[in-house]
């Protein structure tokens, strides 16, 4: 049997196929838009999603025949509502979208952290679901009105595929009107917010089977008639599956658009600080996991964006191991604001530092950094909640740079193992599928027999103790330009 792994990102959906024993047998992605309608807002047409995605299954399938089963990780958060014909009824507003920070104020504020960590495990962030709906509902009640269903990215391609509204617990878990330890939809929330639990999906485990592709897709996309979809999950849990990360204390990191740290454990994470989202996982258990916003997007704004090139390698390739530590630049990454652990909407990117010898090469370094500190920023969350980290897996666009995961390394001064198959999320997808179609008696034992370590990069002491100094320093910049942010918000 054979297996289609969909990874619905942010920037592509990257597929690919793998047969039953895991080897990847092709690769294929899609590109699609993302719109920033205003500063700090960030949206998708879901339509672009299904049409891109089937797209790319078409291709897999007339290279390597019918898949057997499809499991989708896609980006968590992504609000995505549907009228009773089940049309999109506006774009998606996606996890990086910081226009909901005033129902998130309210959600934190009034409502209060505290009774909302009773009901779902968690506070509010402007990037989860629950404080779109409450600015949906305020801003455009035309549209609120129209809802009959409620889903999130990944959900809405398991939908098209199959007819079934499901989600699966990793990616409910980003809601905030979910009740991640009992894993059951919040009743108190979903009064909060003005919904009813028929606008929701049903919530299967990652590895479940939700139901068969529709007859019509399963011929039109060259699948085979009896092909099954999976619970799936959200992007970083299905990537942590795809690096072989499941079991207490595993980590993984991820440096894609978004950068994060994903902490696994066997029972629900009570993280009393609330500075890392308390989250289930795909094989069944729980993880705690810091997110930043900007990561290898950071990167891509630099170099195309800025420079004007697309030539990645070629900045790369100027860093030589002597300037790691060295760099008098630093590098706010805040393109979007910044969820872990600053939880602020409202904050932008810096650079500071900058001489008449400043060079790109000192440049393109600081922003290299400026995402291993704000890591490094959810790493520091971690320890205060009493994880501690030694080891971690790296996966997403920024880990294929070497430069970049030294100095991830060096920063957070923990070990970075990559494995032989880099594609995260959508071989994390493949993965689950196989488990639901029974190939696998469960998450943990496809991720023992699938996953080979192939790199391993050790922090370099010296270098550890260089950045440390270096974190400190970094450490204060946010702080002083707290005020500024505010100033240049307010003129948005
Ligand atoms: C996680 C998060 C991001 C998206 C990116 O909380 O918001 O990692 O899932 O795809």
């Amino acid at each position: 049997m054979q297996y289609i792994g969909v990874d619905l990102g942010t920037s592509s959906v990257k597929l690919l196929m793998m047969t039953g024993e895991g080897k990847i047998l092709g690769i294929t992605s899609r590109e699609y838009d993302v719109y920033f309608p205003k500063n700090g807002w960030s949206e998708q047409n879901p339509e672009d999603w299904f049409a891109q995605a089937k797209d790319g299954i078409k291709e897999l399938t007339s290279k390597f025949g019918p898949a057997d089963g499809i499991g989708v990780a896609g980006q968590m958060h992504g609000l995505v509502t549907l009228d009773s014909d089940d049309k999109v009824i506006r774009n998606a507003i996606l996890w990086n979208d910081g226009r909901s920070q005033p129902q998130t104020d309210y959600l934190n504020n009034v409502i209060g952290k505290e009774t909302l960590t009773k009901y779902t495990g968690n506070i509010a962030y402007a990037g989860f679901t629950a404080p779109k709906i409450l600015w949906m509902k305020e801003n455009e009640p035309e549209n609120f009105a129209k809802i009959s269903k409620i889903m999130l990215p990944k959900d809405y391609l398991n939908y098209m595929l199959t007819g079934v509204a499901a989600t699966d617990p990793s990616d409910a878990s980003g809601t905030l009107y979910y009740d991640v330890k009992n894993k059951c939809w919040s009743k108190e929330m979903l009064d909060i917010l003005g919904i009813s639990e028929d606008m929701l999906p049903q919530v299967f485990e990652a590895y479940e089977k939700i139901g068969t592709v529709k007859p019509e897709l399963a011929s039109e996309l060259g699948l085979a008639p009896d092909c099954i979809l999976c619970g799936g999950a959200g992007d970083n849990a299905g990537a942590a599956v795809g690096m072989g990360i499941v079991g207490d204390g595993a980590c993984n990191i991820s440096l894609g658009t978004s950068g994060t740290i994903f902490i696994c454990s066997d029972g629900f994470v009570d993280d009393n600080n609330n500075s890392l989202h308390s989250f289930a996982h795909a094989d069944g258990a729980y993880h705690a996991m810091g997110c930043i916003l900007s990561a290898a997007s950071c990167n891509k704004w630099w170099v195309a964006d800025i420079l004007g090139s697309d030539d990645f390698a070629a900045s790369e390739r100027e860093i030589t191991d002597a300037d790691l530590g060295e760099n008098r630049v630093f590098y706010l990454p805040y393109l979007m604001g910044e969820r872990s652990p600053i939880n602020d909407t409202a904050a932008r990117g810096a650079f500071v530092g900058m001489s008449m010898d400043t060079s790109r090469k000192d440049m393109t370094q600081a922003v290299f950094e400026g995402v291993a500190f704000a890591l490094r920023d959810c790493l520091e969350a971690g320890k205060k909640a009493g994880i501690n980290v030694s080891k971690s897996g790296i996966c997403g666009g920024g880990a294929k740079n070497t430069v970049w995961c030294k100095i991830v390394a060096d920063i957070l001064g923990i070990t970075l193992e990559q494995t032989e198959n880099t594609e995260g999320p959508s071989f994390g997808g493949a993965i689950l599928a196989a488990v639901a179609k029974g190939e696998y008696a469960s998450v943990q034992e496809a991720a023992e027999k699938l996953i080979k370590i192939v790199k391993v990069t050790e922090p370099d002491p010296e270098k550890v103790a260089l950045y440390n100094e270096r974190y400190a320093e970094y450490s204060k910049i946010y702080p002083a330009l707290k005020s500024t942010y505010a100033f240049i918000n307010e003129r948005r």
